[in-house]
């Protein structure tokens, strides 16, 4: 007999205005659309504090200097005086830092902290909101300094008073040197983010500091950059089982200046050999999470790297193209080198000198992002520049246009007409929205592009999504799986924010954290629950007595929002229903076509008001629970108000 897992989401919102028997019937003997191997993953920019004081386990903050002026507040632009807003003496009186522009340890670091003290003195360090301290931990490090004496490195309470972890050693150089450090933390201690960096001088004198580094030692190594990824964050991705990751934006690929783009040569390589840049959501980046890094990250997912490759506009409006575009294609062109070529070849060469010989997987390079806010009209060239230049050395790319294809199809001032592999669709809406579009793909051409639906999010709560949002979320991702044969990828955008106030430039995003934890908004859930539970093709479904419910000024809405899928190899269904009421609803499930019997899994995520989430300090809120139903070819479930509920059978 045939095992069935049939899997069935539940959302529910408003009154319900009719009540007769809701019956869903899967033809499951009829599945023929084919889901796309790489349908549920990840996008990544650097936005929300998602990797400086995020995912990248660099815990100092600041370490190349540049951010300037005193005070709490935003970051502004450099040019404030020297004053280093993050690096400061423990006790003023004790002399002064400031931070030099010239003489540094190289040509991509040049600023670098000059300090002068009349008597031993500490420089400290806040971290991003505080630095996790934890048990039992093994912390990693080095500076470049100059100077004569001896010196202590560690970490300490904010106020100085209890010092956790620290190691001594001595400073001999007028010239710039490399100290390293390690230190542990006893196993009796609790974790604790109320803390410091601290570098003490201990005698009076002249010194310099550049690109101190500090590094939690990970329990957990899945790749040659464990060490680099926080690991709770890390745990939280992989449940969500992403097939790809989409890097590197967003507007973060773009940049507002051309100085300020993701420009990937500049990403590579020991850490002392990326200036670094300013992200446009307003503070610096290291670049210590660079082209390898999330290449590193996708593996240690299991999944593909999506790569978004810069295409001569910047968000600014600023743009190349032409013979001013060569450069980079060129640049776009190796990349890709980069990412795929073997060892032979200059830029795979590259690769494994910086640490992994073997190439990675790709299957879509995406050329530019949001390029219809390019009011030029220059992206069908440019476009057809990259695209022509990609496939020209690497036939088997899928390439992606961040364009509908309409708008790049020839016209009387651009006759020449472009072929589109992908669409990459941008979605941001409210749950209502969410709900009125949950047929939007049902109608698309399926002799069209494929789509990729590249940012998408319910934006309900701040800072991570509330339970309205993912109910609005799993009714949209329904009608994303059931047209998982034009929709061949989508991902949630922004994928992370650190919830400490000044922390978030765009609200309602899927993980939340600060620097000792982290957890997942019901969104989150909602797609892990998704994820987690897919066949391969879609079977077709029908829906009779489906109650409606009223919403805003428009028309009512429908209760149910559903989808089915089955793995066609070991015969196992995955029913998923969306029931957005206000009250319980009891629905009739019909299986055609195969037998079904036994217990079924039920894995339920609901609330009792869809305003209701999880933070930093109630984390499990609204987590799914896991139970089971006797299920057959005809049986009776009965969906929560407020829900998603998950049925494997
Ligand atoms: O996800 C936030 C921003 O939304 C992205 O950077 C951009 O692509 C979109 O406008």
């Amino acid at each position: 007999m045939k095992r069935l897992i049939l899997t069935i989401a539940v959302a529910c919102i408003g009154a319900l205005q009719v009540d007769a028997q809701t019956k869903l019937t899967l033809q499951a003997d009829k599945a023929e659309r084919e889901v796309s191997p790489t349908f549920y993953g990840l996008m990544t920019e650097e936005i929300n504090f998602s990797y400086e004081g995020g995912l990248y386990s660099q815990l100092l903050r600041d370490p190349t200097m540049q951010e300037l002026g005193g005070g709490q507040g935003g970051q502004r632009r450099g040019g404030q005086g020297s004053r280093p807003r993050y690096w400061t003496l423990s006790d003023s009186t004790a002399g002064n830092v400031r931070v030099v522009g010239t003489g540094g340890i190289n040509f991509n670091l040049k600023k670098y902290l000059s300090i002068e003290l009349n008597r031993q003195a500490s420089i400290v360090n806040p971290g991003f909101w505080g630095i996790a301290v934890r048990p039992s931990t093994t912390y990693q490090g080095d500076a470049w300094l100059k100077g004569n004496g001896r010196v202590t490195v560690g970490l300490q309470s904010a106020d100085g008073s209890v010092t956790y972890t620290s190691q001594d050693f001595n400073i001999n150089s007028n010239d710039w040197k490399n100290y390293k450090f390690t230190f542990d933390t006893a196993s009796d201690m609790q974790p604790n983010i109320n803390t410091r960096f601290f570098i003490t001088f201990h005698d009076a004198g002249s010194y310099a500091l550049s690109y101190p580094t500090l590094f939690p030692k990970s329990a957990k190594t899945y790749s040659v950059k464990s060490d680099w990824f926080r690991t709770d964050i890390m745990d939280l991705l992989r449940a969500m089982k992403p097939t790809f990751l989409r890097f590197p934006g967003g507007n973060y690929l773009e940049g507002n200046r051309f100085s300020e783009r993701f420009d990937w040569k500049r990403t590579i390589g020991p850490l002392t050999s990326r200036p670094g840049h300013r992200s446009p959501w307003g503070y610096w980046s290291t670049d210590g999470m660079g082209l390898l890094e999330f290449l590193c990250w996708a593996e240690e997912c299991g999944a593909e790297p999506i790569l978004g490759v810069f295409a001569g506009y910047v968000l600014g409006g600023d743009y190349v193209e032409g013979e001013a575009l060569e450069p980079f294609i060129k640049d776009a062109l190796d990349e890709i080198e980069y990412v795929t070529g073997g060892t032979d070849t200059k830029w795979g060469a590259r690769r494994a000198q910086d640490g992994h010989p073997a190439p990675f997987k790709l299957t879509y390079v995406e050329i530019g992002n949001e390029d219809f806010f390019d009011r030029s009209g220059s992206y069908s060239h440019r476009f057809m520049q990259f695209y022509d230049a990609i496939k020209a050395r690497y036939p088997h790319l899928q390439i992606i246009s961040t364009q509908d294809e309409r708008a790049l199809r020839g016209n009387a001032e651009n006759p020449q007409a472009v072929k589109v592999d992908v669409i990459d669709e941008h979605y941001y809406r409210n749950a209502e929205a969410m709900f009125r579009a949950a047929n939007q793909y049902d109608s698309y051409d399926r002799n069209g592009p494929k789509i990729f639906c590249g940012e998408w999010a319910t934006r309900e709560g701040d800072p991570t999504t509330n339970m309205n949002a993912a109910l609005g979320d799993a009714a949209w991702m329904t009608c994303m799986e059931r047209n998982s044969d034009i929709v061949v990828a989508h991902c949630y955008a922004p994928l992370f924010v650190n919830v400490n106030e000044g922390g978030m430039q765009w609200k309602s995003d899927l993980i939340g954290y600060n620097a000792l934890t982290s957890f997942g908004s019901p969104s989150y859930h909602a797609q892990c629950m998704f994820a987690q539970n897919l066949g391969n093709k879609v079977v077709p479904m029908q829906a009779t007595g489906v109650p409606t419910v009223a919403m805003g000024r428009g028309e009512p809405v429908p209760q149910l929002y559903y989808n089915t899928t089955i793995d066609t190899a070991t015969g196992r269904l995955y029913l998923k229903v969306v029931n957005i009421g206000a009250s319980a609803q009891e629905v009739n499930i019909v299986v055609e076509g195969v037998k079904v019997k036994g217990k079924a899994t039920v894995t339920t995520l609901k609330s009792a008001r869809p305003e209701d989430t999880n933070s930093i300090d109630n984390p499990r809120n609204i987590v799914p629970a896991t139970g089971s139903v006797k299920a057959s070819n005809n049986f009776k479930m009965q969906l929560p108000a407020y829900s998603i509920t998950v049925v494997a059978m």
